[in-house]
């Protein structure tokens, strides 16, 4: 049987380890070998690379994406959208929406991934549709999580929600994880009894689980799992390829990758990934296995996140203390999958809870718009409390929070002027308008000197 094999080490694997710095140049010349390996995609965009690209690598995101299509002519390019918050963490509207899935397609995509981190599906309606229209495969995610709201009827039905929206296959999105191998087998069996859908694992390492999760998730009929190149898997990263590849051989599944192409991606890989453990990018706590995310449910890119922001405040001895009040606030919020840019905002306000010695004394503004509903509905009841401390008399949204955004395409574009060169450009600046309009700036700056060097050089 073939099980399909998707390479994560330009945005998964970058992103929970490295926290998405790796920059264009570092991986460029590897790409063309990486097209060999056979690989059933790469994920390389999407998730954080868009925010970091502009925010630290002065890189356009765009071009990145063009340039990764230009060279990896025959394997898929996969990338990771956050439903109606798209890449960023607030909710666009919907001609936003529609314009990025768009574009995203037109510059190289092939495969999206689509998420909703609460599982609110009205959140991802419109980019699977637009992504349908764009011919996109299209993957529609249950967020897996464990909690008393959680149950297997639940994620069924999710399942069988996306198979009705046209989605292509069906992703079970293990982001902390924290899914066992047995929870894994009798999901998979009960979503595949339910839809006809394919079906793709993504995990991590964190706890240690990861390739026993996905051999028996693939026994129970998942067709696709989610690994990373040696070098940059493990951890808070995912299981290796090359362990993956050779188990599953033994076992007579056919993943169709050339181990002697992997032997080289590892060799490219190995330097980059020393170079950052050296420079401290790379924190070796977050390779290790940590079995009390079994009980935090902390996924990797929110971990490195949470002790480089403890590290800034000179409070990194708290972090146990804040890993251990993370499911607390989650349990007042009504169980909220922790994922971007819910897991973001669990952790704020868990390391807010901590540090200011008193539980909700500071409530970050973005929990109040959780609570008023501008993130969508919560899987479980909220905390009665709390949520009168925040709405007082007023009610919580009914409608999707997208539905009380006017169309923004068009007043960015205008806002933003000459500046933007293109379409994509516009989406960046809708995105991250401040860091985009600044490295807008930058590119004008740079190709001026540039100019003006060349012409000094004439004179
Ligand atoms: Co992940």
């Amino acid at each position: 049987m073939k099980i399909n094999i998707t390479e994560t080490v330009l945005r998964d694997a970058n992103q929970s380890l490295i926290a998405t710095r790796m920059p264009m140049s570092d991986f460029e010349p590897i790409l063309e070998t990486m097209d060999k390996a056979g690989y059933y995609a790469l994920e390389c965009w999407g998730g954080a690379t868009f925010d970091s690209c502009l925010r630290y690598l002065h890189e356009d995101p765009w071009e990145r994406l063009r340039k990764i299509r230009k060279v990896v002519k025959n394997t898929k390019l996969q990338m990771l959208l956050r439903g109606q918050n798209l890449l960023g963490y607030k909710h666009y509207p919907d001609d936003i929406v529609r314009a990025f899935v768009r574009k995203s397609v037109e510059n190289g995509i092939d495969i999206i991934r689509i998420f909703d981190a609460l599982n609110d599906l009205r959140n991802i309606e419109v980019a699977v549709d637009e992504a349908i229209k764009a011919g996109a495969h299209v993957q529609g995610t249950l967020c897996y999580t464990t909690s008393p709201i959680h149950t297997p009827e639940n994620f069924v039905n999710l399942a069988r929600q996306l198979e009705k929206m046209g989605c292509h296959s069906i992703c079970i999105k293990d982001m902390a994880g924290i899914m066992s191998p047995k929870e894994a087998y009798d999901l998979v069996k009960a979503v595949k009894e339910a839809v006809k859908l394919p079906i793709v694992v993504h995990t991590h390492c964190t706890t240690g689980l990861g390739p026993m999760t996905y051999l028996k998730a693939i026994e129970a009929g998942a067709t696709t799992i989610d690994c990373a190149i040696a070098c940059m898997s493990g951890g808070t990263s995912q299981p290796p390829t090359e362990s993956m590849n050779y188990t599953l051989k033994q076992f007579g599944y056919d993943a169709g990758l050339n181990e002697d192409v992997l032997k080289e991606i590892n060799d490219f890989f190995r330097p980059i990934r020393d170079k950052a453990l050296e420079t401290g990018l790379l924190n070796p706590v977050v390779m290790g296995t940590d079995p009390d995310s079994l009980t935090y449910q902390v996924p990797g890119g929110m971990l490195s996140n949470l002790i480089a922001q403890l590290k800034a405040q000179n409070a990194l001895d708290r972090l146990q203390e804040v890993l251990e009040e993370t499911p607390r606030v989650r349990a007042d919020l009504g169980y909220p999958p922790l994922v971007t840019p819910s897991s973001q905002m669990v952790g704020v306000q868990a390391a807010n809870n901590v540090l200011s010695g008193q539980r909700y004394k500071n409530i970050t503004k973005e929990i109040k718009a959780y609570i008023r509903g501008e993130y969508g509905r919560a899987p479980g009841e909220l905390n009665a409390e709390l949520v009168k401390k925040v709405l007082g008399d007023e009610k919580p949204l009914e409608c999707r929070f997208a539905d009380t955004l006017e169309p923004g395409f068009e007043k960015a574009k205008k806002e933003i002027g000459d500046l933007a060169r293109s379409d994509e450009d516009v989406l960046s600046y809708v995105a991250f308008p401040q860091i985009a309009e600044k490295f807008f700036k930058e590119r004008e700056e740079r190709e001026h000197n540039t100019v003006s060097y060349q012409i000094r050089k004439v004179d």
